[in-house]
């Protein structure tokens, strides 16, 4: 079987400004470090507001930090009249290995069709960044279609003529799980997860499928991390709330 290394990201949103962000990526480097934290067992990438990332940037590289960053969203342009966007070229050149995409509050509070997150993975590939791209259903949804109908929809959209080779993280976050203490269960989590590794064979291949990480994302935390990296077809998680306390965080990567 191929190993995929587990990932563990921190979605900070619309939290921490540029001062805070430094002294946050400096602490979490600290604490791994201090817990002889092994990279290989799991990589560690936060995903800061756009006006962190120059400052993030410069911390790492100056000092070589093994974490890795990315931005919360990307335009589906590479340039041009689109006053208020970002674009993967801006991205790139902060050194952003990956990108959110299509995370569920784009998706609701900034009406982000199945089209717009498909262009905008696109438009990540184009530069070279690596999306992790959100997909989940809403408690509604659960309620008509079960569970994996949405999450599976929403993927085969985002994947249209998208080349399988340039990279991809999924991330897995049901609506109702976010932010609301209420987790799913890791049986859920897998059952979806493996739903959504069979869209990335039919799509792709069973290799680009194997080697892709798919992660859990809504309410975890370090009391419940390692019950969803148990799972075969869970790779790691997105983390919202708990990725903006240190020392959760930090145990969240250890999860062992
Ligand atoms: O993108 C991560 C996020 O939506 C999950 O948030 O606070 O439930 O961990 P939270």
């Amino acid at each position: 079987a191929v190993k995929r290394t587990p990932f563990i990201a921190g979605n900070w949103k619309m939290n921490l400004d540029h001062l805070q962000s430094i002294a946050f990526v400096q602490k979490l480097a600290w604490s791994l470090a201090d817990a002889k934290h092994d990279f290989a067992d799991a990589e560690v990438a936060v995903f800061p507001p756009f006006t962190d990332l120059r400052s993030v940037q410069t911390l790492v590289s100056a000092d070589s930090l093994p974490i890795a960053y990315g931005a919360q969203d990307v335009s589906a342009h590479d340039s041009g009249a689109y006053t208020g966007e970002i674009s993967g070229a801006f991205l790139a050149a902060l050194d952003c290995r990956y990108v959110i995409i299509g995370h569920s509050e784009r998706r609701t509070l900034h009406g982000e069709s199945d089209a717009d997150i498909n262009a905008k993975v696109l438009a990540a590939h184009r530069h070279g960044l690596i999306p992790v791209l959100c997909v989940g259903e809403t408690a509604e949804d659960l309620e008509a279609h079960g569970p994996s109908a949405v999450p599976v929809a929403q993927l085969r959209a985002a994947l249209e003529g998208v080349d399988g080779s340039k990279g991809l993280v999924v991330a897995y976050e049901p609506v109702w799980a976010i932010g609301s203490g209420q987790a799913a269960t890791p049986d859920q989590a897998e059952q979806v997860a493996a739903a959504l590794r069979g869209v990335l064979t039919e799509v792709f291949d069973d290799e680009i499928a194997q080697a892709t990480r798919v992660l859990y994302g809504g309410s975890v935390k370090a009391a419940n991390i390692a019950s969803f990296l148990r799972e075969p077809n869970v790779d790691g998680a997105l983390v919202g709330g708990a990725s903006l306390d240190i020392a959760e965080f930090s145990s969240i990567a250890r999860f062992k």
